[in-house]
């Protein structure tokens, strides 16, 4: 790997790069599935990635016709995986074996480690025999929807098809690493004004939250609307929020901390809430929930805006799921595409029939809302959210600032790239969009 990261580090034109010899081996994060009991009779907090997280050779695999080799510059850490390296809610290596038993070429990833990552930039080095838009020496970005085109589902929206899967949670050889394999139809163009690092961290959390709010698959929101936004500092909210005050939005966005409330203020978002410094305590004990509490939040919203939201983003789950039903606005849409505090959520009905809100459920998105989503970071029109960089190495402490909400934004993670800052190429659109908006997260983030 080390001849492959010197070429693309040179500017080698992709010829060169296609002569270098793929290496049998390369470096990887991974999970053991000898390693599934460690965490046994640990809380969730207690589980600790830093314990499970493993780097280190591991065999390359062959690629399909339709897949590419590509060298990872820079990943970043996703929530999926920390839920893999904890084991939560389930192991990921049950994936791994339905993914075995779909294909020949499925077989390939169903082995007792499992290479995580669904973020990565990087540069392709080989294509598979039926790969016709890209070439090695393509700069790129990955996304994760790994999916075929054989489910005639898939045709109205890929996310429909019934073998989808999220790449490196669902599937093996993920972007954490220095080598990924990866479908042809995950490709996107790298943004040339981005480093490696700041390319890498967009695509899951930026795409999801575009479906989310923008497309016609989520909650389609239009100029005016009201947006409550949870956790609107973190990896989907601090794109959800742009995505607003792009459209046209009023976005009123929920965080944990003063730190956090400025950076949000710095994006643009006018109305706050520090769920902190406010403690709300939705449930009264484990069992109930104290809907004047939910009616609290509502009037504080009200007191920044003016009026119930139109839209809630929300992702929390079993901890803020009543209390978004209960503040959307009547005929208002909750958009979820998560449970982070426990996914056995609790709502009343009647608040949502009476005022005839829908909740919208929405997972990743479609190579289309991807690409759409890709195109507005390569127009400079929204920006990279990247707070810390770590190098591979360091990989379990990485995902640790996330599992236990240390981070802002984004964390990425440097695989080939040797330190921050490389990979810009087009630095006059860089200036044109603004050093200070490209690197807002990192200069004011924790
Ligand atoms: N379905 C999909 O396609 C998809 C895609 C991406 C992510 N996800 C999921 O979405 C969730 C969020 O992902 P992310 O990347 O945004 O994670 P993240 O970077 O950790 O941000 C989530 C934020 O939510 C807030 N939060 C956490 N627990 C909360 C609670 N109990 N009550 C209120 N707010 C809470 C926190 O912000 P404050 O502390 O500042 O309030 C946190 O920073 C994860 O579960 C992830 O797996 C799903």
């Amino acid at each position: 790997m080390d001849a492959i990261r010197d070429a693309i580090l040179a500017g080698a034109p992709g010829e060169e790069l296609a002569a270098i010899p793929i290496p049998e081996s390369f470096r990887a994060a991974f999970v053991r599935e000898d390693e599934l009991d460690m965490f046994e009779g640990l809380a969730t907090n207690e589980k600790d990635p830093r314990r499970s997280l493993h780097v280190d050779e591991v065999p390359v695999p062959k690629i399909a016709p339709d897949e590419c080799y590509i060298a990872v510059m820079a990943s970043s850490i996703n929530f999926n995986t920390v839920w893999t390296s904890i084991f939560e809610p389930v192991p990921t290596f049950a994936f791994l074996a339905r993914l075995g038993r779909e294909s020949e070429w499925g077989k390939r990833h169903d082995l007792p480690y499992h290479v995580v990552g669904s973020d990565a930039s990087g540069v392709v080095l080989r294509v598979g025999s039926a790969v016709r838009d890209w070439k090695p020496g393509d700069r790129v970005v990955v996304h994760c929807n790994y999916v075929d085109a054989q489910d005639p589902r898939a045709h109205d929206d890929a996310m429909m098809a019934s073998n989808q899967r999220i790449w490196g949670f669902e599937s093996n050889f993920g972007g954490l690493a220095d080598l990924s394999v990866v479908r042809a139809n995950q490709l996107m163009p790298k943004p040339e004004h981005l480093s490696w690092e700041e390319a890498a961290v967009n695509a899951l959390t930026n795409s999801t939250s575009y479906r989310m709010l923008v497309s016609h698959n989520g909650a389609a929101m239009k100029q005016g609307d009201v947006v409550l936004i949870w956790g609107a500092t973190g990896g989907l909210g601090g794109y959800a929020v742009q995505y607003v005050l792009n459209g046209g939005g009023i976005p009123v966005g929920v965080v944990s901390s003063g730190s956090k409330a400025k950076l949000l203020e710095g994006l643009g978002c006018g109305a706050v809430i520090d769920r902190a410094a406010k403690a709300y305590r939705f449930w009264a004990d484990e069992h109930t929930q104290d809907e004047s509490e939910w009616r609290r939040l509502g009037k504080d919203i009200r007191g920044l805006v003016g009026e119930d939201p139109d839209i809630v983003f929300e992702h929390p789950g079993r901890q803020t799921m009543g209390a978004s039903v209960f503040v959307a606005k009547r005929g208002g849409t909750i958009v979820t595409c998560a449970a982070t505090s426990g996914y056995m959520v609790e709502y009343d009905n009647r608040h949502l029939w009476m005022k005839l809100k829908s909740i919208k459920s929405s997972h990743f998105a479609n190579y289309r809302e991807a690409w759409e989503a890709n195109r507005l970071i390569r127009l400079g029109k929204i920006q990279p959210i990247l707070s810390a960089v770590y190098p591979l190495t360091d990989v379990g402490e990485a995902a640790s600032q996330v599992h236990y909400n240390l981070h802002e934004g984004k964390i990425a993670v440097l695989c080939l790239a040797p330190g921050e800052g490389l990979g810009i190429s087009d630095p006059e659109f860089r200036d044109k969009v603004g050093e200070d908006k490209i690197t807002m997260f990192r200069r004011l983030g924790a």
